[in-house]
């Protein structure tokens, strides 16, 4: 099938180069002509894992293509999706400038059906203004009821997850197909055929919540046991065991357990705040979201008042930080509570180290006063206290013992309780080590 993405941000070119890899004619276009040059070159914009071979594979046999025209694409593709940014307004908002600005285009470009596809996280009943906005943009000659072309608007929500995309993409728990005619769910259901997953068919409103709904009950899970965490350092219990304990209930489930400084990234805080003001502009006060907000806010503020209470002074002390972006495996920064936290550090004259092995070059744009460095042992040299704020899995395979020999301090906060299964082997090399909802060695 020839389809079409607009724009490429992480979703957007996530599914496009996925789909052409499940044998579509895929082409990407995207205002930023940096981002199209650079792809056009087989240069992947983002660090995925596996996205740079399938896109370069995919460049080879002309699967997929990048473009800055709107017009060329809407031309082209029968099926067109919308993946552009919907960033938060100041009131929480989700701010929808750019998918009227697109969906304004398309109808403009349009020549024969369509169907226009959102894959953008928007609030329900945005595929209905969509759907509009095409048709009062369409040309001239097809306005009016005997002349007008046909389009079909459809929503299909992604539950990618950063770090593990193509992964997510190829093998999905569902897909929901959100959807106003039987041609429209006929595409969609041909387009996704390969992957042969379950698909849930629903109206476009309820594909849109589903969306919303999910991610704010994952980030509820969270703050939940983020919650039960600040409650086991007070009565002595381990987080990691009532995780494990509770997980193990089916109706549970054990993901989304792990407490930690918090969850950030580019889709949970923002998609909490959008549902909440959904919410209230329905006339519901959705408190309990609210407090998902604030415990998560809150979790950094006990990590570094925790900090703050066992270094004692924190001005003039060297701080290495392990680990910037948002979660493993990616180089996103976006929301990341690395940034609240060293902020917070350095507003009391800690001078702040660092060491991420992919966000370094984003994270240079956000700190000043950091000392980036190369690796983690050149990190640990002369700190008074180690860091941990992204479970990266090579922190896990520290040479520990080398790391005490170069510190100041033997001292680490595990914000992520990533070390846990060598609590041991930390206490007997004379760690002071620290974790979140665990008590203290
Ligand atoms: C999330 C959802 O998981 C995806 O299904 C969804 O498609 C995506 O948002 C989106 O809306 O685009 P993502 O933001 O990539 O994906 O990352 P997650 O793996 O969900 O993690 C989000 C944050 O929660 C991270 O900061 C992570 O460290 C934190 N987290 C996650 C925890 O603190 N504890 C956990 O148990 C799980």
């Amino acid at each position: 099938m020839k389809i079409g993405i607009i724009g490429v941000g992480y979703v957007g070119l996530v599914t496009g180069i996925c789909l052409a890899e499940i044998g579509h004619d895929v082409t990407c276009v995207d205002i930023d002509t940096d981002k199209i040059t650079r792809l056009k070159n087989g240069e992947c914009p983002i660090y995925e894992p596996g996205l740079d071979e399938i896109l370069a594979k995919n460049i080879k046999k002309k699967k997929v293509t990048f473009t800055n025209s709107i017009k060329e694409v809407t031309k082209k593709s029968e099926v067109i999706f919308i993946a552009v940014g919907t960033p938060s307004k100041k009131c929480g908002d989700a701010d929808l400038t750019y998918v009227e600005n697109v969906a304004r285009e398309i109808g403009r470009n349009m020549d024969s059906y369509r169907l226009i596809v959102e894959k953008s996280t928007v609030p329900a009943a945005t595929g209905k203004r969509i759907e509009h906005t095409i048709e009062i943009n369409l040309p001239k000659k097809y306005q009016g009821k005997s002349k007008k072309i046909e389009f079909d608007v459809a929503s299909n929500p992604e539950f990618l997850r950063e770090g593990s995309a193509v992964y997510d993409f190829m093998n999905p728990d569902r897909i929901v197909l959100g959807v106003q005619s039987k041609r429209a769910e006929k595409i969609l259901r041909e387009i996704y055929k390969p992957l042969n997953a379950k698909m849930v068919v629903t109206n476009m409103n309820s594909a849109e919540l589903i969306k919303h709904a999910s991610n704010s009950f994952l980030a509820t899970k969270i703050s939940f046991i983020n919650a039960v965490a600040q409650i086991c350092d007070y009565v002595g219990g381990d987080v990691l065991e009532v995780a494990e304990g509770m997980g193990l209930d089916k109706r549970i489930g054990r993901s989304f357990l792990d407490a930690g400084v918090g969850y950030g990234g580019s889709c949970f805080p923002k998609d909490v705040d959008a549902f909440v003001r959904l919410a209230e502009k329905s006339g519901y006060d959705f408190k309990l979201l609210k407090e998902v907000r604030n415990i998560n806010e809150d979790q950094k503020l006990s990590f570094i008042k925790l900090i703050e209470d066992k270094l004692w002074i924190v001005k003039n002390k060297t701080i290495g930080i392990l680990g910037l972006s948002f979660k493993p495996n990616t180089d996103d920064m976006r929301s990341a509570p690395s940034i609240d936290i060293i902020k917070a550090l350095q507003a009391e004259g800690a001078k702040i180290k660092a060491y991420d092995p992919q966000a370094v070059s984003k994270a240079k744009d956000i700190f000043s006063n950091v000392a980036f460095v190369k690796d983690p042992y050149s990190l640990a040299k002369g700190c008074d206290c180690l860091i941990l704020l992204t479970e990266w899995a090579e922190f896990k395979e520290l040479n520990f013992k080398k790391i005490k020999g170069v510190m100041n301090h033997a001292t680490i906060f595990d914000g992520r309780n990533h070390l846990s299964s060598r609590k041991e082997e930390l206490k007997s090399l004379g760690y002071e080590y620290y974790s979140i909802g665990r008590g203290i060695v």
